[in-house]
C-alpha cells in the first residue's frame, strides 16, 4: 500500500463516518441473527463419512493414467549463480523421464502477487523460476527430475552436481537492521501512529514496562504437505492442488504460462490444512512446466524437507513494547516498534503492531514497524499474521505492566479497553471482552492464583497461572460470488469455488442456505473446491463464511425477485413486491400473513421448468471502514515448570472468545482448539533454526521442526461469548486465526508466576528457564 492509497483510505474512513450506517453492507441486521433454526446448533461434518472412509481425494491422491512423481534439489547457498550442473548420473538412473532445469525449462512470466485488487492473483514468491543460473535464496529449486516412481526420482535427484559461483549474502537479521525501510501502511492501516506526548508520559509514570520481545521465523507443517497433481489437455492446464485461493491459483498460472484464465482449471475439493501457506509456490509452477516438458501428468507432492526450502514461513520479529501507566493502571502511553522481515519479492507484512493500538486506549502512542530485506525465501502469511507474535509481545508487557504496578492483570486490561476503537474512534459493531474474561476467569478460577511469583510449588515443580488477549480483525472479501439453484422436488444447491481445509465450510453454508431458504438441512447441498463453479476470493484472514456467507445472502434475494417473477399471477403471491416476502417451509410467503404461500415445487410445475438458479455476489466489504470490527479472546493459562529440567509442561487451557455468533459448535470448538494448540507449539516449541552464515534452514523436517503432539496439550476448555455481530452475515465474526492468537503470552505470564522469570524470547525453551 502507498501513500496514495493510506489517503484514500482515510478519505474514504472520513466519509463513511457521516454515511447513515443503513446504507451500508451490515446496515441492516441480518434476520437469520434472530431466527434461530440449525445456525447455532450443533451439526457433523458433511464430507466427515468421506474423510474417515478414505474417500476424500487429496491433491497428492488424484490418479492419471501415465503419471510421473517430481523430485527438488535445492540450492545450497543464499547467493550467487550456477556455474556446472552435472545431470549424467541422474539421467541416467533407472526410471528417470527428465531432469529440468534452467537450461531446458520452459519460458515462464512472473507469478503476479497476492494483493488486496487482484483475486486472480496468489503469488507468494514473486521471482522468475528456473529461467536462468541466478540463485536468490538457499533452498531454491535449481533441478526438478521426473521419474517413474517417487522413490525413482528421489534417487535421482541425490545424484545431481552443482557447483555455485558464491556472492556476498545478506542472511543475518541484526546487519540488516542499519538498512531497514518503513512501509506507509500495513493492511489497510497507516503504519507509523504517532500521537500525543509520549516522553512526558513517562516521565510522570507510576508504573511502566519497557522491554524487547523477540519471536523466531515459523515454517508450515500442516498435516497434509503442499502438493499438486498436473496434467496438461492440449493448451488446457489441469491442476489438482492444495489450496486457500482457486480463482488466485487459476489466475496467477494463467499469466505465468501465457494462457487465458478460462484454460486452467483448478479443483481443491478437500486441504489438509492451510493456515497462510497454501497458494501459489513455485512447485505447481515447476510441476506444470515439467509437465508440458514430458507430454506427462506429473504429481508434486512436497518432502517436508522440500517445503521448508520452498514455502514460506513466518518472519522473525524483534518488537520494543514500553507502557506508561498512572496508579490506576490507565495507559498514558503505549509504544510498540520493532522490526520484521519482507524481501522485495514477499508479499507479506508481518503486521505486528496492529494488535495493541486496536486494543487499548492511551493517552500517547508511537508506534511503527520496520521492514528487513534478506537473501532469504519470500515469507508469508501465517495464521494470524501479524497478531500472533504482537499479541505476544503487547500482552506480555501487559502482565509486565501489572505487576509492577501490583494490579490484577485482567483488570488492568479491561481499564484500558475503550468503549470505541482507540485511534480512529469508530465504534465497535459488537465488543465484549469483559464478558469474555469474566466467562473465562470463572471457568478457569482465576481466583485461585497468587498475585506472587513462585508462590505454588509441588516437589520439583513450580506452577503458575497467565492469561492473555487475543485479537484479530475482522474480515470480508468482495469477489465472492454463489450460484443457488433449486430443482423440482425443492432440493437446493449452493455451489462456489470456495474452500474447504478442514474448517467445515461446506457444513457451515449448508446450515446457512437452509435457514435462509427456509428449508431443511437435507434439501441443502453445497459445493465448492473447483474453478468451474461461480468465482471466489479465498480462504485466509478468516474471512470465507463472510464472504460466502454475504454471496449466499445476495443470491438467495436475487433468487426470490426471480421466483416471485416466475409466480406470476396465478398464485397466492401475485401481487406482492420482494420486500413483502420471505423464505418459508420450503417456499415463499407474504411477511406477516403465512397463509400466502406458495412451495418452489409448485412454483416450478406451474412454470414448467425443472430448475431455477439466482447468482449473488459479496460486495465491497465497507462495514470495516465504519465499524471498528474485531474477534476478541481472554486466554487462560495453567501450567508447571521443572525447578530440575527446565521443561514447561501446560496443565491446563482455556479460551474464551468473543467473535460474534458461534455458527456450528462442533466445527468452531474444533477450530478454537486448533488455533490454541497452534499458540501452545509457539510458545513452547516451534522455531526454525536458520544458520546465519549461509541462510539455509537447519530445521527442516519434523524432527527438528517440533509442533506440539498429544502429550503436550492439556485438558482445553472453549467458551464463547455468543453475542451476534449486527453488522455481519449471519452474525458471526472470523474465528480461523483467533485461536492463536494471545496464547504464547497467556503461556509466558504464566511461567513467569511459577519461577518469577520473564521469558522474553520465544520459544520457551528449558535452557531459557534454567539458572537465574
Ligand atoms: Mo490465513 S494466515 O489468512 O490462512
Amino acid at each position: 500500500m502507498s501513500k496514495l492509497q493510506n489517503a484514500i483510505v482515510g478519505g474514504v474512513r472520513t466519509a463513511m463516518g457521516y454515511v447513515p450506517s443503513s446504507w451500508l453492507p451490515g446496515g441492516t441486521r441480518d434476520p437469520l441473527i434472530d431466527k434461530r433454526v440449525t445456525l447455532g446448533t450443533q451439526q457433523s461434518r458433511v464430507d466427515g463419512p468421506d474423510k474417515v472412509q478414505g474417500v476424500a481425494r487429496f491433491a497428492a491422491e488424484v490418479r492419471m493414467d501415465g503419471l510421473v512423481y517430481a523430485a527438488c534439489v535445492h540450492s545450497t547457498i543464499a547467493r550467487g549463480k550456477i556455474t556446472e550442473l552435472d545431470l549424467a548420473a541422474a539421467e541416467a538412473a533407472p526410471g528417470v523421464v527428465l531432469v529440468m532445469t534452467h537450461r531446458n525449462a520452459p519460458k515462464l512470466a512472473l507469478p503476479p502477487p497476492i494483493g488486496m485488487t487482484n483475486l486472480k492473483a496468489a503469488g507468494n514468491n514473486i521471482l522468475l523460476i528456473m529461467q536462468d543460473a541466478e540463485i536468490r535464496w538457499n533452498g531454491q529449486t535449481v533441478a526438478l527430475v521426473l521419474a517413474e516412481t517417487q522413490e525413482q526420482a528421489n534417487y535421482a535427484a541425490s545424484l545431481i552436481v552443482v557447483r555455485y559461483e558464491q556472492a556476498a549474502a545478506r542472511t543475518r537479521f541484526e546487519d540488516a537492521k542499519a538498512d531497514a525501510t518503513t512501509p506507509d501502511s500495513l493492511m489497510i492501516e497507516r503504519n507509523r501512529l504517532k500521537r500525543g506526548d509520549t516522553d512526558a508520559a513517562f516521565r510522570n509514570a507510576v508504573g511502566s514496562v519497557d522491554a524487547v520481545y523477540r519471536t523466531p521465523w515459523h515454517n508450515h507443517n500442516p498435516i497434509e504437505p503442499n502438493a499438486a497433481t498436473i496434467t496438461w489437455q492440449g493448451d488446457r492446464l489441469i491442476v489438482h492442488d492444495a489450496t486457500q485461493m482457486l480463482n488466485g491459483t487459476a489466475g496467477s498460472l494463467a499469466k505465468v504460462f501465457g494462457i487465458k484464465d478460462t484454460q486452467v482449471f483448478v479443483s481443491s475439493p478437500f486441504v489438509g490444512g492451510a493456515f497462510g501457506g497454501k497458494a501459489l509456490w513455485d512447485h505447481q509452477i515447476l510441476g506444470a512446466a515439467a509437465s508440458k516438458l514430458a507430454g506427462r501428468p506429473v504429481r508434486i507432492a512436497l518432502s517436508r524437507t522440500s517445503m521448508h526450502r520452498l514455502i514460506g514461513g513466518r518472519s522473525q520479529t524483534e518488537q520494543r513494547v514500553a507502557l506508561a501507566a498512572d496508579a490506576t493502571g490507565k495507559l498514558k502511553a503505549l509504544l510498540h516498534q520493532g522490526f520484521s522481515v519482507k524481501p522485495p519479492h514477499s508479499v507479506c507484512d508481518e503486521a505486528f503492531t496492529l494488535s495493541g493500538r486496536s486494543l487499548y486506549e492511551s493517552e500517547s502512542y508511537d508506534i511503527v514497524q520496520h521492514t528487513l530485506d534478506l537473501d532469504l525465501l519470500a515469507n508469508t502469511f501465517m495464521r494470524a499474521p501479524g497478531e500472533a507474535v504482537g499479541t505476544f509481545a503487547i500482552e506480555s508487557a501487559m502482565d509486565e505492566l501489572a505487576h509492577d504496578l501490583g494490579i490484577d492483570p485482567i483488570a488492568l486490561r479491561l481499564r484500558n479497553i475503550g468503549d470505541t476503537d482507540p485511534v480512529s474512534g469508530a465504534p465497535h459493531s459488537q465488543s465484549d471482552l469483559t464478558l469474555a474474561y469474566e466467562l473465562g476467569a470463572k471457568k478457569f478460577g482465576w481466583d485461585r492464583r497468587a498475585a506472587t511469583p513462585k508462590s505454588h510449588q509441588d516437589g520439583e515443580w513450580l506452577i503458575g497461572m497467565g492469561c492473555a488477549t487475543g485479537s484479530f480483525p475482522y474480515v470480508r472479501m468482495p469477489g465472492m460470488s454463489a450460484r443457488i439453484t433449486i430443482d423440482s422436488n425443492g432440493h437446493a444447491t449452493v455451489s462456489s469455488a470456495a474452500h474447504e481445509m478442514g474448517m467445515g465450510t461446506a457444513t457451515v453454508q449448508r446450515q446457512h442456505a437452509a435457514d435462509r431458504l427456509g428449508l431443511p438441512l437435507d434439501h441443502v447441498t453445497v459445493r465448492i473446491g473447483d474453478t468451474d463453479l461461480p468465482f471466489g476470493s479465498f480462504a485466509g484472514g478468516s474471512s470465507q463464511t463472510a464472504s460466502l456467507g454475504a454471496a449466499i445472502n445476495a443470491a438467495s434475494v436475487k433468487l426470490a425477485g426471480d421466483l416471485l417473477r416466475l409466480a406470476g399471477n396465478d398464485t397466492p403471491l401475485a401481487g406482492l413486491r420482494a420486500n413483502e416476502i420471505e423464505f418459508a417451509n420450503h417456499g415463499l410467503r407474504k411477511i406477516g400473513e403465512p397463509s400466502r404461500y406458495e412451495s418452489f415445487a409448485s412454483i416450478l410445475e406451474r412454470a414448467s421448468r425443472s430448475e431455477i438458479s439466482a447468482m449473488g455476489e459479496s460486495g465491497a466489504p465497507l462495514e470495516i471502514l465504519k465499524f471498528s470490527m474485531h474477534s476478541r479472546s481472554a486466554i487462560f493459562c495453567e501450567l508447571r515448570v521443572s525447578e530440575v529440567t527446565g521443561e514447561v509442561r501446560l496443565t491446563r487451557l482455556v479460551g474464551a472468545f468473543d467473535c460474534g455468533r458461534i455458527l456450528n459448535p462442533k466445527t468452531a470448538t474444533s477450530q478454537f482448539r486448533g488455533g490454541m494448540i497452534m499458540g501452545l507449539g509457539m510458545a513452547l516449541t516451534e522455531e526454525t533454526l536458520l544458520d546465519k552464515r549461509n541462510g539455509r534452514i537447519m530445521s527442516a523436517s519434523m524432527t527438528d521442526y517440533h509442533v506440539p503432539v498429544h502429550l503436550d496439550v492439556p485438558e482445553i476448555d472453549v467458551l464463547w461469548t455468543d453475542i451476534p455481530d449486527p453488522r455481519t452475515p449471519m452474525g458471526a465474526r472470523g474465528i480461523g486465526e483467533i485461536g492463536i492468537a494471545g496464547v504464547a503470552a497467556a503461556i509466558a505470564n504464566a511461567v513467569f508466576n511459577a519461577t518469577g522469570k520473564r521469558v522474553r524470547d520465544l520459544p520457551l525453551t528449558p535452557d531459557k528457564l534454567l539458572g537465574d
